[in-house]
């Protein structure tokens, strides 16, 4: 019997840092001051008052992910989070409900099926990235979520008119909560669930209908994710409703496409503000890509091993999923504590990754640490979660890193880019990363 978690040691840190833009590296410090489970008394919002529990480190990665994953609930972590009106989907469900999703959407995350995505994905890629040049300077991190919606809305649900994303994109962003960790009075919450409920009936509308028409059309001639899922079977030989659809069509493109947003992002500034880095990585290219030029293959895009390691060292210091909530439902002992049911937790993915007991000089940009015969990540299991770990690593890890290195692969080609600020970025986050300030650079065809 483990002590009570009113013993556990409380963190220091303030609003303020959660605030400071190197959030994981003091969190990094503080795991290593108490140990890997502390308090985190909740600082403004309607839970102030409360406390939550954040868990850090390897061990405790290991513990959530893997071996007492049923005692740590997904939908008590993630359903307020991505909000009540978004549904359920893969994120947000527990148990026998899960297994039952994940098995029917595991077939379209296939590597196979990058073959047919990613055609698809350098044609949007292209479609964006060829207006930069006359508009002379653009903000990065606005256009990896252009193009991280677009490829979302093409790929998953078959959108392909520039108009019907844009409304798509307008739809959905009003039906995302917009609160930070210290957020929202009721008022505030009232102003979004009103605008977020007329915006969900629109958006449900346009996607009942996609979804009618892939139920109408035979299932090999699906095209997207969408005209697979509405002929998955279960074992029981059963289907999906609309609504079970709906819920994971929505979930998916919120967890598909932040993310990718500010992976893309970042791999792009760094391409820049790491000259010797980036030359490694278009020797690469120029090798394996004839000269530089032909249409990227899913295995031209596994042969490009420097492109590969630059965007894993990417996710490692700006992961753009920062701390992953869980609610607590099975008594679980973990560090010497009892984690009682009920108890809210936040596992710190960010932070693990600048623990310098795994990772060498953890400040450091370093992709060769993933390499023989260093490879860090292999090294510590559950080190390295850029993309989760056990059973519910993400889905769409394939998907991401095909789309990152197809976005790095296209800008790499067709131009140099400048940051306009000398500052590097500032990023934050609480739960996912996010870039306030943007990424303005100067673009010069090359
Ligand atoms: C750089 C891009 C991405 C990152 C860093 C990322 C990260 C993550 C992480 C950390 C988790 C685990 C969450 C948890 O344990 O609570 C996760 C789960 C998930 N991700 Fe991703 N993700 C990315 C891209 C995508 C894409 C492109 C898709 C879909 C097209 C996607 C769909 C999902 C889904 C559905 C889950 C839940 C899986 C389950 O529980 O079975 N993600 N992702």
């Amino acid at each position: 019997m483990g002590k009570p978690l009113s013993e556990a040691p409380i963190t220091q840190l303030s609003a303020v840092d959660f605030m400071s833009g190197d959030m994981p590296s003091r969190l990094a410090h503080e795991f290593e001051r108490v140990g890997p489970l502390m308090r985190w008394p909740v600082l403004g919002g309607p839970q102030m008052g409360s406390e939550i529990i954040f868990l850090g480190g390897p061990e405790a990665n290991k513990l959530v992910f893997h071996t007492q994953r049923e005692a740590f609930s997904h939908d008590l972590g993630w359903t307020p989070i991505i909000g009540d009106i978004l549904g359920k989907g893969l994120l947000n469900q527990d148990n026998g409900e899960w297994l039952r999703s994940r098995k029917m959407w595991n077939p379209a995350f296939t590597t196979a099926y990058m073959e047919r995505y990613l055609p698809l994905i350098q044609e949007v890629v292209a479609q964006h990235t060829s207006t930069w040049g006359a508009r002379g300077v653009v903000d990065i991190y606005q256009e990896a979520r252009e193009i991280t919606f677009h490829v979302a809305a093409t790929a998953l649900a078959g959108i392909e008119q520039p108009a019907e994303v844009d409304r798509l994109q307008k739809l959905f962003f009003a039906l995302i909560p917009r609160f930070g960790p210290f957020m929202a009075s009721q008022a505030d919450y009232d102003a979004y669930e009103r605008e977020a409920l007329a915006a969900r009936d629109e958006l449900d509308a346009m996607l009942l209908r996609l979804i009618a028409e892939r139920r109408a059309t035979p299932a090999e001639q699906a095209r997207d994710v969408l005209g697979m899922i509405v002929h998955a079977r279960d074992e029981q030989g059963q289907g999906l409703t609309d609504t079970e659809v709906l819920g994971h069509l929505n979930v998916l493109l919120i967890a598909g496409h932040e993310t990718t947003t500010t992976l893309a992002a970042w791999t792009l500034y760094l391409l820049t503000a790491l000259p010797e880095q980036r030359q490694r990585v278009e020797d690469e290219l120029a090798g394996l890509l004839a000269g530089g030029h032909a249409p990227l293959s899913v295995e031209a895009a596994r042969q490009l091993h420097a492109l590969d390691l630059f965007i894993r060292e990417t996710g490692r210091l700006h992961a753009p999923v920062q701390n992953v909530p869980r609610g607590v439902v099975a008594e679980v002992e973990f560090a010497g504590y009892t984690l009682p049911a009920g108890t809210p937790a936040r596992l710190a993915l960010a932070a693990c990754h600048r623990m310098p007991q795994y990772f060498a000089e953890p400040e450091r940009f370093d992709p060769d640490r993933f390499s023989a015969p260093r490879e860090e990540d292999r090294k510590t299991p559950y080190a390295l979660v850029t993309f989760g770990g056990g059973p519910r690593l993400c889905i769409g890890v394939n998907f991401a890193n095909i789309e990152v290195k197809a976005i790095a692969v296209d800008v790499l080609r067709r131009y140099q880019l400048a940051p306009v600020s000398a500052e590097p970025p500032m990023e934050f986050g609480f739960i996912t990363t996010v870039i306030p300030g943007g990424m303005p650079m100067r673009v010069t065809p090359r």
